[in-house]
């Protein structure tokens, strides 16, 4: 017989992921070549939304562990965006550049469909806002298409003005004035997010210095701001006389030997996952460093996909992504208060908004 009054199973170990997720799905079509992966953080605070990431994985178990960890950063990132949204996120397994087709993505719509709208998806690593309108010819939970087709488009416009609203803030915090007037901002990574980051920065009056491995990237910036300072590397960039360093290009940009050599007072970008390894938040509070967590400062693209749901609206989506600039000055003053670095602030208060909004769904509405 079933204890009714039972305690449940409590995960014990914090390193199994897999464990703290509501729901993983692995999906496959062999004549299309499909074979994903859908997982589902959380539905705490509503349906899990995050992108589709479409990358040639060594193997299943490693697909798996990036999904399971981007799920669950994506249920941090919308709590504190203040979106009524969960965490999920997907992964394809395969190469894009030869893999993607339209029978594939179809297929890949039906099993988003048979979510029943647990699970909306949208654009990530691999997949672009033109592959979105065609999942959503099989799905009706699709965010992040094309413009034309009533989606929110290019997810950079946002996000790159949210990392300014983030950065406004540190500012703020630190200097006692939300312009960056006359500061010198070091942004690494010049692409669809740092170059719209760079736009913001010359039109407040900062100083950029910058570096891309692409040199069609820079070139794209030099002509629009022939004022910019190039230069070689993240070595350079980061031992440059700089106030502001923000990693705009691949996750990890914070390891210890750049934390070590770093002279800027604060750091602010639209990069994912900038803290190499656990620990990096604490070395830079210990050299006096203000970090701005990337999920909160770059939320502006998730914000803006999220707006999609309720039939697109770019001006509504930017008052939202304005918030970025609010939430990130509360996050600093929370870890004042509790004398912990501000990457530990941020995900209590994201624990705290799943934690205290999703109990209200425990409210019996007597239908
Ligand atoms: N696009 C969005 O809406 C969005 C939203 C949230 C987070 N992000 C994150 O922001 C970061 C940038 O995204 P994006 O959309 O601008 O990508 P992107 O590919 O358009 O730009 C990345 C740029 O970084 C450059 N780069 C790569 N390696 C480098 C290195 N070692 N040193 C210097 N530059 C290097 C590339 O040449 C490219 O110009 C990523 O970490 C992404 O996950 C993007």
């Amino acid at each position: 017989m079933t204890d009714v009054f039972g305690l449940s199973h409590k995960d014990t170990s914090p390193a199994s992921g897999q464990a703290k997720h509501e729901q993983v799905i692995f999906c496959s079509d062999e004549r299309s070549g499909l074979h994903a992966i859908i997982a589902i953080y959380n539905t705490a605070l509503g349906p899990s939304l995050g992108g589709t990431r479409f990358y040639p994985y060594e193997n299943e178990q490693a697909a798996l562990a990036d999904v399971l960890n981007l799920s669950r950063a994506m249920a941090y990132k919308n709590a504190l965006a203040g979106l009524d949204l969960g965490g999920g996120k997907a992964v394809i397994i395969g190469d894009p550049a030869t893999g993607k087709s339209e029978a594939l993505l179809r297929a890949y719509g039906r099993f988003v469909q048979s979510l029943g709208g647990r699970y909306f998806t949208a654009c990530d690593v691999g997949t672009y806002s033109e592959d979105m309108d065609i999942v959503a010819r099989e799905s009706s939970y699709v965010t992040g298409r094309t413009v034309a087709n009533g989606g929110a488009g290019d997810s950079s416009i946002l996000t790159a003005y949210g990392v300014f609203q983030g950065m406004r803030a540190a500012a703020e915090h630190t200097y006692g004035a939300s312009s960056l007037r006359g500061r010198r901002v070091g942004v690494e990574g010049v692409g669809k997010v740092g170059h719209r980051l760079i736009d913001h920065l010359v039109e407040d009056g900062a100083e950029v210095v910058l570096c891309d491995v692409s040199e069609q990237a820079v070139e794209r910036v030099r002509r629009r701001h022939p004022q910019v300072e190039v230069v070689a590397d993240r070595l350079e960039l980061t031992g440059a006389d700089i106030d502001v360093y923000a990693p705009c290009a691949l996750g990890g940009a914070l390891d210890d030997d750049t934390v070590a050599r770093l002279r800027a007072t604060i750091v602010c970008g639209g990069a994912n996952n900038q803290l190499a390894h656990p620990g990096v938040e604490k070395e830079l509070a210990d050299r006096g460093i203000l970090y701005a967590p990337d999920y909160v400062v770059n939320s502006g693209g998730v914000i803006q996909v999220a707006d999609e749901i309720h039939g697109f609206n770019m001006d509504r989506a930017r008052a939202k992504a304005t918030q970025i600039y609010d939430t990130t000055l509360k996050i600093f003053a929370a870890a004042a208060e509790d004398g912990v670095p501000p990457a530990v602030a941020a995900d209590r208060l994201a624990e705290r908004r799943m934690s205290e909004v999703g109990r209200i769904r425990g409210i019996w509405l007597g239908h």
